[in-house]
């Protein structure tokens, strides 16, 4: 057996927590040979350490072979401490008519302190992935405070984005979703974030040779991936929990997994146009666990770059909105 890793997850009592957990536990994330200690934290109120102990119990009462340990906590250096992963969930969603801009303030100030934390006890190379919105901007406030970590082992996540493309191009083009590959989210986890079609296959052909009404590509398609989660809050009056959960362990299972190529939000460095310094989502190929390289070398037309220019600006005035917290 090998030596089991630490995992700590925020927002453990909350709706997105409550379907990823079980994933965790059962090796759908880590691999069915890895055991895991699951470091879970809360907010110090009692309703929520309550409801903790309820999903605590329930993990338990799961058997899972995996499952190694479990610590319940408010207080985020014992979550963190000597965590390999650390899975920022717990933030405030939104609710119907909100945009994710409108958490920034409220949410900024818990990756301010989360990221000094992390820092300070988390394991050797310890990888951050961000979920609480807005994902991007919140990736990039927790990064900043990081002195020892780098800023490519904080990423936030634009795979359930990347999920949702895949899906809808596959029921457009009336094929199985394995058909599709190759779509990938350059952006923001906001509206303005743009799903790449022009790189996409179907079934290994451009998607454009298959579906060839570039209209419903250029509108209908980006504007129903970037408004998805509106649509869900619209439907279920909360926001999408099971796929979010799910995208977070395909997120971090394709980081932990060499030669993946997949769709995260990480530290820009220029390309595509994007700002130094911004969080931006692009295509990454993995090297080794936790470690990447940005795919370059994608062909962006100059629909695709109006795109991508316009999903910059919104990181750009997200980042100038949060600047007090940076550093
Ligand atoms: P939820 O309200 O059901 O759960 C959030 C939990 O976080 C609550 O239990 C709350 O007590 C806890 N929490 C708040 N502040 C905390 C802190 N400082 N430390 C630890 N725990 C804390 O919300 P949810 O539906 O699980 O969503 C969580 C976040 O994920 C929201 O911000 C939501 O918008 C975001 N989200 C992101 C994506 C994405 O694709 N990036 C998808 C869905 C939801
Ligand atoms: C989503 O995309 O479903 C989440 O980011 C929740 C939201 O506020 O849209």
């Amino acid at each position: 057996m090998k030596t089991p890793i630490r995992v700590a997850v925020t927002g453990a009592a909350g709706q997105i927590s409550y379907s990823l957990l079980p994933r965790i536990a059962s090796g759908a994330m880590f691999g069915l040979d890895q055991p895991v200690i699951l470091q879970l934290l809360e907010v110090p109120v009692e309703k929520a350490m309550t409801a903790l102990e309820g999903v605590a119990m329930e993990l338990d009462d799961c058997a899972f072979p995996l499952l190694s340990g479990i610590v319940l906590t408010d207080d985020a250096r014992v979550a963190f401490r000597d965590a390999n992963w650390c899975l920022l969930v717990g933030a405030k969603p939104r609710g119907p008519g909100m945009e994710r801009a409108d958490l920034l303030k409220e949410n900024g100030k818990i990756f301010t302190t989360q990221g000094q934390i992390i820092d300070e006890v988390s394991a050797e190379n310890a990888c951050v992935a961000v979920v609480g919105n807005p994902a991007n901007t919140n990736a990039m406030i927790a990064a900043s405070k990081a002195r020892r970590l780098t800023a490519d082992r904080f990423s936030a996540m634009v795979r359930l984005d990347q999920n949702r493309a895949q899906t809808m191009l596959a029921k457009k083009a009336g094929v199985a979703t394995t058909e599709v590959s190759e779509i990938f989210i350059f952006g923001n986890h906001s509206p303005t974030m743009f799903p790449a079609f022009g790189h996409a296959k179907i079934a290994g052909q451009p998607v454009e040779t298959v579906i060839t009404d570039r209209a419903w590509l250029e509108g209908e398609f980006c504007e129903k991936v970037g408004k998805r989660g509106a649509a869900i809050i619209a439907a279920r009056g909360a926001s999408s929990a099971t796929s979010a959960a799910n995208a977070l362990v395909d997120h971090v299972r394709s980081l932990a997994t060499p030669g993946a190529i997949h769709s995260i939000a990480v530290r820009s460095d220029g390309h595509y146009g994007f700002d130094e310094n911004v969080w931006a989502g692009m295509p990454v190929k993995t090297i080794s666990s936790g470690t990447y390289e940005v795919v370059t070398g994608i062909p962006l037309d100059d629909f695709a770059k109006g795109k991508i220019a316009a999903t910059n600006k919104e990181l750009l005035e997200e980042r100038a909105m949060v600047a007090d917290m940076l550093g």
